[in-house]
């Protein structure tokens, strides 16, 4: 069994990972700063369940608040999901933030790992490094694409990617860096759009729709992303790059349109211009991550929506 750190543990992806880890039987350590971009009670609540394991132990704090012997020890694993999230968010002052949690946290942490026991670091990273897309260019993102970042949310997420890069490079550090598109499902975050259009139906919204229905995104539940994240675990070699997605993106219109037919409820709408910051659409090329992690996604876009439905109503307040 392998002992494995999860930065970000209270949070949306974060607690259903540790979950899993220690559902299969491995040691976690998990930390989280708990920071107020959103509510810290929905994050000490993501924990309960967490704290019932003996092969679980959680500590609040920042990355940089971890000490050496925190760092687990040979053959073992730090998935690093702490970070400030929010790619419409990220104009002016919160730029600090996510150079703070994003680019500052990884950095100590590569720090941390330099001439030290093969850990391996398996990093949370997004599709919207990606970004920009010319118009013709092919809709499918694949890692090897140019990264062009439309937000500086994205911009962080990108230069912790290169950072990686070069701490695995030149001082052999294993490295998986995992790009998630738009997760959905169970605990996702207030501000993401399910969630959103979940709130809206019950109090009557309305939700600002930012662009138009057509933009597509590709939704990829959150036990899928975490079935990737555990494979991760059996990649070899010095690093790898590698989308986690659905590979089949919806368009807005038919998200909200799944979303009223599994609440039973209509969602009102406002609309507003595109945002700042946010790519038209996002399509993920997996055919790396099927190749290298035997990947391939479970959940439907369809029964997803039903599961973030059935927990929103259930166990949400
Ligand atoms: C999400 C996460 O929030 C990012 O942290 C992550 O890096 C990113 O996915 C990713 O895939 O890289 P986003 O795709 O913007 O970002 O996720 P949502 O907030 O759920 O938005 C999905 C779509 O709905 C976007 O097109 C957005 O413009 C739209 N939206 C969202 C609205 O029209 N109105 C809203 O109130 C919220």
């Amino acid at each position: 069994m392998a002992n494995c750190l999860v930065t970000g543990a209270a949070g949306f992806i974060g607690s259903h990972l540790a979950e899993a880890l220690v559902h299969a039987g491995h040691n976690v350590f998990g930390i989280d700063a708990l920071t107020d971009f959103y509510d810290p009670a929905l994050k000490r609540r993501n924990l309960l369940r967490l704290q019932e394991f003996p092969n679980f132990a959680f500590r609040e704090s920042a990355v940089e608040g971890l000490d050496c012997e925190d760092f687990p020890s040979e053959d073992s694993y730090i998935f690093h999901l702490a970070g400030q999230p929010g790619v419409r968010d990220s104009w002016g002052r919160r730029f600090a933030d996510c150079v703070a949690n994003n680019l500052i946290a990884t950095h100590f942490l590569l720090e941390r790992l330099r001439g030290k026991r093969p850990v391996r670091l398996i990093l949370a990273s997004s599709s919207s490094v990606y970004g920009f897309r010319a118009n013709g260019s092919e809709c499918r993102m694949h890692e090897s694409d140019p990264l062009a970042p439309l937000s500086p949310y994205a911009a962080t997420k990108a230069a912790a990617e290169h950072l990686c890069f070069a701490y695995a490079t030149e001082f052999g550090i294993p490295t998986t860096i995992l790009r998630f598109f738009s997760v959905y499902g169970s605990r996702q975050r207030p501000d993401m759009l399910v969630q959103r259009l979940l709130t809206a139906a019950v109090t009557r919204g309305p939700v600002t729709v930012y662009g138009t229905l057509n933009q597509r995104r590709d939704f990829t539940h959150v036990s899928d992303v975490v079935r990737a994240c555990i494979a991760a675990m059996s990649i070899g070699g010095t690093v790898s790059v590698l989308n986690v997605g659905s590979g089949l993106p919806v368009q807005l219109a038919d998200c909200i349109r799944e979303v009223e037919s599994a609440i039973g409820k209509s969602v009102p709408l406002s609309f507003e211009g595109r945002h700042a910051g946010d790519p038209r659409d996002t399509c993920a090329d997996i055919s790396a991550a099927h190749a290298l992690l035997g990947y391939s996604p479970q959940v439907s876009f369809v029964s997803g929506i039903r599961e973030q439905c059935h927990w929103f109503l259930n166990f949400s307040t």
